[in-house]
């Protein structure tokens, strides 16, 4: 089935300027883009944008905990350490398998009114949050998130998601599968350079938690440059650290590496404010993140990328300081490709139709144009502008509705789940 945009406005993290154009979408591509004033190719079903609507690609949440939409306002106003060992870890033993399908399918609710089509979700279960994936329709980067602990937990962990590897990477071109250690503190070396060592060999990537917080990096032991080369990863396929709010900017990250950017959860924790301006500067990849539900409290990406905007700006007292358009590419592309994830997260002929529908006919798009467009959305805009998410070329957000999920019966076990964990 293919699906006209006819008369659209589109941008996406390349671009200086928008263009106003026909989009045609087909075999879950985008098949054609052709100028606006010439005649529109034929389709199965046509939206017409009249130059009143936007698309941009999808959003790609680089860094979050899905399941922890059930544990969202435990434990608030508290740092890292106390906030996890109090409030969170106690809450999260109480998970079964199925409160984790109906958390994930709940947050998935939320990223895909959002316009988020593709996250990054380190926890537990993850052939519950694979299948929660797959029933959608939507695209995920999952691992299972490793810690330590009683004997034989981490060895128990560590094949669990290599099996994880083994059954899901790749599934129907919706899903990657990573390593996930979940931070240097959970951890102990040693395995780093075990799990480093399967990543290599299995030709995975690596998701982990590094350098969210001062008191993280004083007990690291060792210099942060020191420990990426000691754990291996400098050797990994490929790999994404989250938050990186301390990780020392004279690091010549390569090529492979990704920085995801949580700005919300880095301010509730109050860990600090990673110094984006400075590894936008040595031209590393940087995406950006949400977190868990419980550190921020939103799943909602245009959020993050409107935080990214402005927090780097007021902090460098520099008002060029991360553009909307390097904030908007973060969000979508640079998340994208950090996953494993190709031919995603820019609007060109030829690229995966995952992409987000946004109504330009309201008050605060008056003057909105090809010129101005990315600095409206980002600025100006939320995802309340969000009429539709595509992804694959199907519609799995529309009008307020999801047409792959049940979102009553999401919404009942979901809750029924929170009040289990929580009596
Ligand atoms: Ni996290």
């Amino acid at each position: 089935m293919a699906t006209l945009f006819k008369d659209v406005l589109i941008t996406d993290g390349a671009r200086e300027k928008a263009r106003r154009v026909h989009m045609l979408v087909s075999k879950g591509r985008i098949a054609e883009i052709i100028d606006a004033d010439k005649n529109p190719p034929s389709a199965d079903k046509i939206i017409s944008g009249h130059g009143k609507m936007a698309v941009i690609p999808g959003f790609v949440n680089a860094h979050t905990h899905a399941a922890m939409t059930l544990l969202r306002g435990l434990g608030e106003e508290a740092p890292l350490m106390e906030w996890l060992q109090n409030k969170i870890w106690p809450v999260e033993e109480k998970l079964t398998p199925e409160y984790i399908y109906w958390g994930t399918l709940s947050a998935m609710l939320e990223m895909l009114s959002t316009g988020t089509t593709c996250f990054a979700d380190m926890y537990f279960e993850m052939d519950q949050v694979a299948e929660a994936v797959l029933s959608a329709g939507m695209r995920a980067a999952i691992c299972r998130g490793i810690t330590a602990g009683e004997p034989g937990k981490i060895e128990k962990s560590i094949q669990n998601n290599l099996d994880l590897a083994e059954k899901y990477h790749g599934r129907e071109g919706l899903i990657t599968v990573q390593l996930g250690p979940h931070a240097p503190y959970t951890v102990p070396l040693e395995y780093m350079k075990k799990i480093c060592a399967e990543a290599k060999s299995h030709g995975l990537g690596v998701h982990f938690h590094f350098m969210e917080t001062e008191g993280e990096k004083n007990n690291l032991g060792m210099s942060d440059e020191k420990y990426l080369e000691e754990s291996g990863l400098l050797s990994a396929p490929y790999v994404a650290l989250a938050h990186v709010v301390w990780l020392d900017t004279n690091i010549n990250l390569p090529e492979n590496f990704t920085l995801v950017h949580n700005p919300s959860s880095n301010l509730k924790l109050g860990s600090g404010v990673m110094p984006l301006h400075s590894w936008l500067e040595k031209d590393a990849h940087v995406a950006l993140g949400t977190d868990g539900a419980s550190s921020n409290n939103r799943l909602d990406m245009w959020e993050e990328m409107r935080s990214a905007a402005l927090l780097h700006k007021g902090v460098n007292r520099d008002p060029l300081c991360v553009t909307a358009v390097e904030a908007l590419r973060m969000a979508t592309y640079e998340g994208a490709r950090a996953f494993g994830f190709s031919q995603k997260g820019m609007l060109n002929e030829g690229w995966v139709a995952d992409l987000v529908l946004i109504n330009l006919d309201k008050p605060h798009y008056i003057g909105v144009n090809e010129e101005n467009l990315a600095q409206y959305l980002v600025y100006a805009g939320s995802s309340a502008d969000i009429e539709g998410t595509m992804i694959n070329g199907k519609w799995i957000y529309k009008n307020c509705e999801f047409p792959t999920l049940d979102k009553e019966e999401i919404f009942q076990k979901a809750k029924e789940a929170r009040e289990a964990i929580t009596k």
